[in-house]
């Protein structure tokens, strides 16, 4: 019997090419609501034992101080992010992902920043392509840290939410830019030591910049964008460790991330570029009260009236958006959806693409009240149902049924594909006010002769709606 010996390095790569295929299992268990959580475990799971694995490379164990460190860090950041992903409320999810994503992208610039300093410590003459990898993880990996904490300060609302906008932004941000080019050929040419502070200097300082301009609402796309930054400089700093692990989940991320946030922009209707650089969302229309612009009014209705319509409706679409998840109605909304399965009424729910503020906010939320999947309708197949629903019923939606979308050349969100509440027999909205949505625009639907509307908090209005059914 011949027996058969690799060296451990062969091990590692072993355990990492299992780790590579976990991670892209994983990815595939995101893409949908059903295989999310198993996809979540199966790439915490790749990731953990990569990490193991890591500490058995000579390079990591050799100093017992670095493995100490190492463990002293880890323990740390485990202390403070498992009892923040425990705690965090489902609407403050944004600004979780923004602050991972930083602490991510700046730990990818610090690892390329060592690297040099360590060349320049022990006097190595690294290729020019190792100079460029790793002055690519610095500039990537700061501008991602800075930016994405500017945009967690936004969404959580320590600073204005607002696009901040001033004169000569662009070219200021443009000039930047050029300057930060110019900075890195000189560094790649002489290699000299401080041009690397002054690169994460200006890197950080960039990434400051291009989020200020960019609204509130709209930082969840960017934040998708600056976790695909960050995929990119973790992928860079694979190169520099010479470790083909971080080389490919970096690259997954890189790609997932930019893949993520073109969805997004098309289901939004608009450019990535209108959504970075077009200030969206600087004005936004506070009409807080109970008529429309120019005073005209609007059919409302009382919950009573609108248990009957739906209790004897054969079908009912519910249309769930971003107040749903402001009035945490998620329980309310299902337990109204299985009265009325209980009489006989056929109930689904219509998931617009970007409802909500961050991609799958609707899903993750029906989710937790274990609305099954079964019931939940993707927008086209949604709308192809709609000429035969009786009631839509709207729970906080607005721009996402807006019909300003398909007829309106001018409006901003001219072009985005929009759930057809028009099409049913009836409509019904719910919601506080005649507010507009995230867009800050009128919504005609409103004063369709289908509609009424039932003012208030959605929770309360739900629960309402239940009690009234259940008297009847
Ligand atoms: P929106 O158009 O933002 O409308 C939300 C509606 O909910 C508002 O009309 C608001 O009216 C109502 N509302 C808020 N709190 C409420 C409460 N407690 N009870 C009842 N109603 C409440 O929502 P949408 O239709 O979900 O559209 C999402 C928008 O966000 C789109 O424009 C989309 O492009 C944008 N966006 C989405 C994402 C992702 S990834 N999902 C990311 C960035 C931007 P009142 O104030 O009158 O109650």
């Amino acid at each position: 019997m011949i027996a058969v010996s690799f060296p451990l390095t062969t091990w590692r790569d072993l355990v990492y090419l299992v780790a590579i295929v976990g991670f892209v299992v994983a990815l595939k268990g995101l893409s949908s609501p059903r295989g999310a959580r198993r996809g979540n475990l199966v790439g915490a799971a790749s990731a953990a034992v990569a990490v193991a694995m890591t500490f058995s490379d000579s390079t990591v164990y050799h100093s017992a101080t670095n493995v100490t460190l190492a463990l002293i860090a880890m323990a740390i950041g485990a202390a403070l992010a498992v009892p923040a992903a425990r705690l965090v409320k489902m609407t403050a999810m944004p600004q979780m992902v923004a602050a991972f994503n930083g602490v991510g992208g700046g730990a990818a610039a610090l690892v390329s920043v060592v690297e040099w300093l360590h060349w320049h410590s022990t006097g190595t003459h690294p290729a020019t392509y190792q100079i460029a990898e790793v002055l690519l993880g610095v500039i990537i990996g700061s501008v991602s840290f800075s930016g994405s904490t500017i945009a967690f300060a936004k969404l959580q609302e320590i600073m204005a939410t607002r696009p901040i906008t001033y004169p000569a932004q662009q070219a200021i941000n443009a000039a930047a830019g050029i300057a930060l080019l110019a900075l890195t050929l000189a560094a790649i040419v002489t290699g000299t030591v401080g041009y690397v502070y002054a690169i994460l200097a200006l890197a950080f300082g960039l990434g400051v910049a291009l989020v200020l301009p960019i609204g509130g609402a709209d930082v969840p796309v960017l934040i998708s964008l600056l976790n695909s930054f960050t995929g990119l400089a973790v992928a860079a700093s694979g190169f520099t460790l010479r470790n083909n692990l971080l080389i490919v989940a970096g690259t997954l991320v890189g790609a997932s991330g930019i893949i993520l946030t073109r969805l997004m922009s098309q289901a939004m209707g608009r450019s990535l570029t209108n959504i970075l650089f077009s200030a969206f969302g600087a004005v936004v229309t506070a009409n807080t009260s109970l008529e429309g612009a120019g005073g005209r009014s609007v059919r409302s209705s009382t919950p009573v009236d609108v248990g009957v319509l739906l209790a004897y409706s054969s079908k009912v679409v519910i249309v769930p958006g971003y107040g749903l998840a402001v009035a945490q109605a998620q329980h309310v909304v299902k337990e109204l959806a299985d009265s009325l399965a209980s009489r006989g009424v056929k109930v689904a729910y219509a998931i617009h693409p970007v409802a909500g503020r961050m991609p799958g906010h609707m899903n993750v939320l029906l989710a937790e009240a274990d609305v099954s999947y079964d019931d939940l309708e993707e927008m086209d197949e949604a709308n192809a149902e709609m000429a035969t629903t009786d009631v839509a019923l709207v729970v906080g939606a607005n721009d996402t049924v807006n019909p300003a979308a398909v007829d309106s050349p001018g409006s901003p969100i001219y072009g985005m594909p929009i759930i057809h509440t028009d099409r049913a027999a009836h409509i019904v909205f719910l919601k506080r006010s005649m507010r507009p949505g995230f867009a800050g625009i009128d919504n005609e639907l409103l004063f369709n002769d289908k509609t009424v509307m039932l003012f208030g908090d959605a929770k309360e209005t739900l629960q309402k709606l239940v009690a009234a059914i259940a008297d009847l």
